[in-house]
This record gives structure tokens, sequence and C-alpha cells, in this order.
């Protein structure tokens, strides 16, 4: 069986070709991956997390950072071997062939236009809450809320889908200098937080610890998995980087340990200072977004738990007397968030690119506006989809389902590593995973634990995806691939 495999000195040599400018360092493109990892997942899924495991939370962020960590320095060995845009797409073609690729970048499109729509709604619980906050204005919920999430609209977050959509439309790249001072403005905000809630923690409240069980600490991990995803960027920019042999490895794993230290200590401080227990009703803990668990939230009773909060990191600070900085978090929530919905979006578009530029997508896709140079099309198909999803569902149900594709494409990208090993075993790698033999395995077993803990509608809606990939791949790429025509054409 021809697979379509893409020799990786192909995958190089149209690489060099381009003419891409190499400025990222180290430090640009560790500034890079945390701009891209902190955001929702931290600001607002807390609160989701809390619901599913209480205190336990503080394990399913160890254990979801565990298996990005595994995954990233699988990422940091392809990425250091196989410098070019694309990712876990190009990785695939390299080795599995076409057909695998396919399915990867098809996983990746729902990972990254999914991603940005979750990122959509996080944002939006922010604005309502500074908008309340600045001018006493109550956006109420039939506005502010999805119908899955128990309003019917989310307005906000519609539209700030559609203003990032139209900054990618007319070409806005986020400069390096704007990123930075975005990074800094969510570490400054990370900071204040531990600083002010470490110190009142008590011990109590760790008590009980996991209340919800095994399965709840495991569901919050394969939901928290969202807060780490993006250190997977750093390594789409290994066009752009000087020496990305060495600094793409750097940039992936400097940024993964720099978030992931930030966010036990801000889930130790959450849950320390306020206490984490989620509702629970004849002992059952309500499923976060569902109906009954909305309409529990509403209760004066619970109203003030962490677990119901839009906001939770703000939330925090205010229920321990710090008013006024819960309203600078918030800001701080509110104005970095749109930045890592532009690099969602870009991923997603640059994925769609590489696809359509390798024939498996319509070339129509990457068709450049005349003016912005930019592949609009894409851009405007996907922006309405984002906006479509955010409108209307929960931010964890988008969280988790943006997290399955990427799943699958972390543990894809282990498989790859491995099965290069064994093939290419001479080939230059600026970085070595280190016991690939340990790692490789954990990173593919990890993912398939969380995949299996996600929740049954983020696993349907996976399935149908993927299975809508192969469709489309059979009726369209299988038959315009360039790759196999001039495989063809070349009699091989
Ligand atoms: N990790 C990113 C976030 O939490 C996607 O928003």
């Amino acid at each position: 069986m021809n697979l379509r495999i893409k020799p990786l000195d192909e995958i190089l040599a149209t690489a060099e070709k381009k003419t891409l400018h190499k400025t990222l360092g180290p430090f640009q493109l560790t500034m890079l991956g945390v701009g891209a990892i902190i955001g929702t997942g931290i600001f607002v899924l807390t609160a989701e997390a809390t619901q599913l495991a209480g205190p336990g939370m503080m394990v399913s962020f160890i254990l979801a950072g565990f298996v990005c960590a595994v995954c990233a320095l699988c990422y940091a060995e392809l990425a250091s071997m196989v410098p070019v845009s694309g990712s876990a797409y190009t990785y695939s073609y390299a080795v599995m062939g076409e057909l695998v690729a396919w399915i990867v970048g098809w996983a990746l499109i729902l990972e990254y236009a999914v991603a940005a729509s979750a990122v959509s709604v996080g944002w939006s619980n922010y604005f309502v809450g500074v908008i309340d906050r600045a001018f006493g204005w109550h956006i109420p919920i039939t506005l502010a809320k999805g119908y899955f999430a128990g309003g019917f609209i989310n307005v906000p977050a519609i539209v700030i889908g559609a203003l990032v959509t139209a900054l990618l439309y007319i070409g806005t790249r986020e400069s390096a200098w704007v990123n930075t001072t975005l990074v800094v403005i969510k570490i400054i905000a990370l900071t204040i937080f531990c600083v002010l809630a470490v110190p009142v923690i008590h011990m109590e409240n760790f008590h009980p610890f996991a209340p919800l069980g095994a399965v709840g600490v495991g569901g919050a991990a394969a939901s928290i998995f969202f807060a780490y995803v993006g250190f997977d960027a750093v390594s789409t920019a290994a066009e752009e980087t000087k020496n990305p042999q060495r600094n793409v490895p750097i940039g992936l794993i400097g940024s993964l340990v720099i978030c992931t230290i930030f966010y036990l200590v801000v889930a130790a401080g959450a849950i320390g200072s306020v206490g984490a227990q989620p509702i629970i009703v004849d002992g059952v803990g309500l499923t976060p977004g569902s109906a009954p668990f909305n309409a529990a939230c509403r209760l004066a009773a619970n109203a003030g738990t962490l677990a119901c909060s839009d906001e939770p990191l703000a939330h925090v600070l205010a229920v321990i007397g710090w008013t006024k900085v819960a309203s600078l978090i918030g800001l701080a929530a509110f104005l970095a968030l749109p930045s890592v919905i532009l690099m969602m979006l870009f991923g997603q578009t640059r994925i769609f690119f590489v696809m359509s530029r390798d024939g498996l997508l319509p070339e129509v896709l990457s068709t450049v506006h005349p003016r912005f140079k930019t592949p609009h099309v894409v851009t405007v198909i996907t922006g309405l989809f984002v906006v479509v999803a955010a409108a209307f569902l929960p931010v964890g149900e988008l969280a988790n389902i943006s997290n399955s594709g990427t799943l699958l494409a972390f543990a894809m990208v282990a498989i790859v590593v491995m099965m290069l090993r064994i093939r290419d075993p001479e080939r230059r790698r600026g970085f070595r995973t280190p016991w690939i033999w340990v790692v490789g395995p954990l990173a593919v077993l990890g993912c398939l634990g969380l995949f299996v803990l996600l929740t049954g509608a983020a696993k349907t809606v996976f399935i149908v995806w993927a299975s809508a990939g192969l469709v489309a791949y059979y009726l369209y790429g299988y038959r315009h691939s360039h790759h196999a025509r001039a495989e063809k054409a070349a009699g091989r």
C-alpha cells in the first residue's frame, strides 16, 4: 500500500527555499509560548475544575502538566530536526504518510478553531465583570451566555471573535513587543494573585481533598489540559527562529515550565484561601455548565462559591478583601485574552494554508487577498465557525472539544519521534528527548488517558469530526494531493 510519505528531505528543502526572516531568539520564543499558553484555562476554567474535582484539582493540574511536559519533550526533538511550519501535521506527513497527516491536520483545525471559541467565551466572562464594575452596567445573562450555557446568545464572545477575525483579515500579526507587553501583564496579574492569596491559605480548605473521587480528578485533568495548550505554537515559529535546533526546545520547554509553576501556585492559592468544594446534590456532583448546575448557582447558598464564579481569579481576590485588585485582575484578563484568540486563529489559518498548499484542501482556501496579502477566504470561514460556536456553547465544553483534537496531535508527535529514532537514527537532532523509550510511551498513554476522561459530548464531536474528515479526504484530498501527483509524474 502506498502511504504517500513525503520524505523529510523534501520537506526541509521546501522550507529552505522560503525566505522568512530568522529573527526570533530563545527569549522571544519563550514569551511567544507563554503568550499562547496563559489564557482562559487558568483565568476561567479553574472554576470548572473546582466543580469537577474540588481541592483535588491540584492533582489535576499536576497530571495535565505532566502529560504536556512529556509531549513537549517529544515536540522539542521533532522541532529541532524538522524546523518547519505546520507542526504535527508536517511531521506526520514525513513519517506516517498522507492519510495520518490529514487526520492530524483535521484534528488541529478542531484544536485551534474551537480553542479560539473557548477563549472568546472566557473573555466574555471577564468583559461582563469589567463593564459591571467600571460602569455599573449589568449585561443580562440571556445576552452574555450561550443557549447551552444557561443564556441565549453570547454577544460579547461574538463581538470579540469577529473583531479578532477582522484584524487577521487585514493582516495584523501581533508584533513581538505587543505580545511581550501582554505576557508581562498576565505574569504581573498572576504574581499579584499569588502574593495576595498564598499567605491566607488555610489548610482546612483542602479537606475533603477529592470529594468526587478519582473520576472527578481525572475529568478535571482532561479539562484543565486546555490551560497548557499553546506551547506547540512555539514549534510553528521554527522557520523564523535563529539557531532553531537549540532555541526551539528552549522556548517549548521554558514556556511550559514557567506556566506550570504559576498554575500550581495559583491553584493552591485559590483553593487554600477561599475553599473549593464542588456543588453536590444527593451525592452527585453537578455537571459544570449544565442546567441543574446553573440553577444551583443561582441559589443564594451557592452564589459565592468558586465553582460558580465566571471570573474565578477576580472572585478569589474579592472574597479575601482585595476588591480593587480583583478589578485589576479582571482588567488584565480582559486586555490579554484577545491575544490568545489571535494566536489560535492564526495557527488555524496556517494549518489550513499548509494543507491547501499540499493540495489536500481546495486551493481557493489559500487565495491571498490582493491588498492585504492575507489568506482572507480561510480567515472568514474560520471566523464564522468560531463565532457561531462561541455564541451558543459553554466554555468548558468548548475547551473539552478542543482538547480532543490536541490530544490526538500530541500523541501522534510522540509516535513520530519514536518511529524516527528507529527509521532514521543518524539524522542530526539538535535536541534529543531524554529516555525516549520511557517518555514517548508515557506521552502516548497520557494523551490516551486524558482523551478517555473527556466528556462524552466532546468525544462524540471528535468522532463525528474525524469521520467527516475521512469522507472529505477521500472525496477531495486523496485525488488532488500534490505529493501524489508529483510521485506519479516521476513514475514512482
Ligand atoms: N492555554 C490557552 C488558554 O488557556 C489556550 O486559553
